[in-house]
């Protein structure tokens, strides 16, 4: 084989690697108890799990937003726990809150600004890659987020988070709280950004379309991975399917 044949096919080291995390907000309780996860580059990776499970906490712990108390998370091979939120942001790491995630009296262009604070010499850049992925972004740019339906905010949150140009973009329930046809709109709108090549963790509660859309998934059960594989080996998962897609999943959320 010869070099650059070689260089084709060698899988490209992973972005993020999550080891046997533990994290946790009051000491002695912790939340996540020894949860893994990794993202290549270009991937699409799903967490989905029962409600209290720990997936928000999971992203917050990678996002340096709650305390971690074992194991590793590694950016590029390096180890990123204990750094804050803006450094890791310097670094690549992009995060979207499941709520709250847009500045509601300021304008979508003042949120685009707001993703780029640490970065504004590159605003008519990204401004132009950002919204060449969400034009509505562009077309509505002086509206205030706050007058936006939840649909067009979590658009304006997608936006300010890839203003910075992300190696990892993590995403913490992009569907929750909108209408069966906007979840739609949203799923297809993570699958889109993915497609131009931007490096995604989601966490999600329609774990179904979830699956159907990841490259690969997690379930994430009392802090705990409970299983792993390609969203289609989870989804085609009996036991998967029994306990976090099936009536069982569903009453455990009413
Ligand atoms: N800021 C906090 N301080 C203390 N405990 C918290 C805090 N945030 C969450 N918890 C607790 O951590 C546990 C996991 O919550 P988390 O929000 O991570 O779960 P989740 O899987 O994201 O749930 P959901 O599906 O409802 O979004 C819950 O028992 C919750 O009460
Ligand atoms: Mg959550």
């Amino acid at each position: 084989m010869t070099k650059k044949e070689t260089a084709m096919t060698e899988p490209r080291p992973d972005v993020l690697v999550v080891d046997e995390l533990v994290a946790g907000y009051v000491s002695g309780v912790d939340i996540i108890r020894g949860a893994s996860l990794s993202v290549a580059p270009g991937e699409l990776v799903g967490v989905i799990g029962p409600n209290g499970a720990g997936k928000s906490t999971f992203m917050k712990a990678m996002f340096g937003l709650a305390p971690v108390r074992g194991g590793s998370i590694r950016l590029d091979g390096e180890d990123i726990v204990g750094r804050a939120p803006s450094d890791l942001v310097a670094r690549g790491v992009a995060y979207v809150p499941q709520t709250n995630n847009v500045f509601p009296s300021m304008t979508i262009e003042e949120n685009l600004r707001m993703g780029l604070y640490q970065q504004r010499h590159r605003w008519a850049e990204r401004f132009d890659a950002v919204t060449a992925m969400l034009p509505f972004l562009a077309a509505r740019r002086r509206t205030r987020a706050g007058l936006l339906s939840g649909g067009e905010r979590q658009m304006v949150a997608l936006g300010r988070a890839l203003m910075t140009e992300p190696k990892v973009l993590l995403l913490d329930e992009p569907s929750a709280g909108l209408s069966p046809i906007n979840q739609g709109d949203s799923f297809e709108r993570v699958m889109q950004i993915n497609a131009q090549g931007v490096t995604i963790v989601m966490v999600e509660q329609n774990a179904q379309r979830c699956l159907e859309i990841v490259h690969r998934g997690y379930v994430l059960d009392q802090g705990c991975n409970a299983y792993a594989g390609t969203g289609r080996e989870l989804l085609g998962d009996p036991k998967v399917v029994e306990l976090y897609l099936g009536s069982l999943s569903r009453s455990s959320r009413t």
